[in-house]
């Protein structure tokens, strides 16, 4: 890997956005091993979380802006390429699918497509001190990673507009009472944060775990009625798993459940 490390830890995989000199901006190489690791932990049963870093002064600074130069003969391919082979619109796109959770671990920017990245990511632990916002205006782009959808659905649309109309970010603090992050750590704190969260989720059954996100996700934008529809199916599904018997006989014998996500 060139841009990204990646790190084993307890029952989860750890990807660090390692691009120093550019504050992290993301590339289309950054973007192409961070789905590679995602496929990897997808087909490893024994990884039951993805946690996404960054470094102490940036997340992520958004997509890197030399990939944003356009050859005018390519003009036309634009589209096309955006949607089906651009590796940092593919990755954009394939977070929402992810089966299993994946946590945002945020010190310092998380500008543009890095504030992006982070709310496309299931769950985010901050650290005093990180910053959220969406400058593209500022240079005469917009957000493409999906944000002027997540933004409003998570803040509403005044703020969300005013926020990428004219680039102003938001505290750790302040992301946290528009419920944008779920925790704020201290500085320097927010992967030790994410980890105590990664354990805890680790720890319950991971098919109950990977139903309920796929419950929530796909029954967001449909009515209740349809959504609830989703939840029986997926309750039905996991009815015939092994580990709905482990979890229950180990509560029936005040033990600690040993889930096999099967
Ligand atoms: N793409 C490419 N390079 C980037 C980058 C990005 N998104 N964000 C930062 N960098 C690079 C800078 O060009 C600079 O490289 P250089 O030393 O070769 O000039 C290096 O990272 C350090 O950034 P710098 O701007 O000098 O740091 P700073 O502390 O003064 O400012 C930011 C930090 C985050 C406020 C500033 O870098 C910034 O505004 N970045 C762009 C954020 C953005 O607009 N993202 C959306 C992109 S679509």
């Amino acid at each position: 890997m060139q841009d990204i490390i990646v790190e084993r830890q307890e029952q989860w995989v750890e990807i660090t956005i390692n691009r120093p000199d550019k504050l992290n901006a993301i590339r289309e190489q950054t973007a192409a091993e961070i789905m590679q690791v995602i496929e990897e932990a997808e087909a490893d049963r024994s990884c039951r979380a993805i946690l996404i870093k960054g470094l102490e002064k940036a997340f992520c600074t958004g997509v890197d802006t030399s990939e944003f130069k356009q050859d005018p003969e390519e003009m036309f391919e634009l589209w096309r390429r955006r949607k089906r082979s651009r590796k940092v619109n593919q990755m954009f796109r394939t977070l929402p699918e992810v089966t299993k959770p994946v946590l945002a671990i945020v010190e310092g920017y998380a500008l543009g497509g890095g504030f992006e990245l982070a709310m496309l990511c299931d769950l985010i632990v901050a650290a005093e001190g990180a910053q959220f916002g969406l400058p593209e205006s500022k240079l005469g782009l917009m957000p493409g990673g999906a944000g002027t959808q997540t933004l409003p659905r998570l803040i509403g649309k005044p703020l969300a507009k005013e926020m990428m109309w004219t680039g102003r970010r938001l505290s750790a603090q302040e992301a946290l009472g528009l419920r944008i992050v779920n925790h704020v750590a201290e500085k320097g704190g927010a992967l030790e944060a994410g980890r105590e969260l990664a354990r805890k989720i680790a720890g319950n059954a991971p098919l109950s775990v990977m139903y309920c996100k796929q419950a929530i996700e796909r029954g967001t934008n449909v009515s209740l009625q349809e959504g609830m529809n989703i939840e029986a199916d997926s309750f039905f599904s996991l009815a015939f798993s092994n580990d709905k018997e482990e979890g229950l006989s180990s509560f029936r014998e005040k033990r600690t459940p040993n889930f096999t996500g099967r």
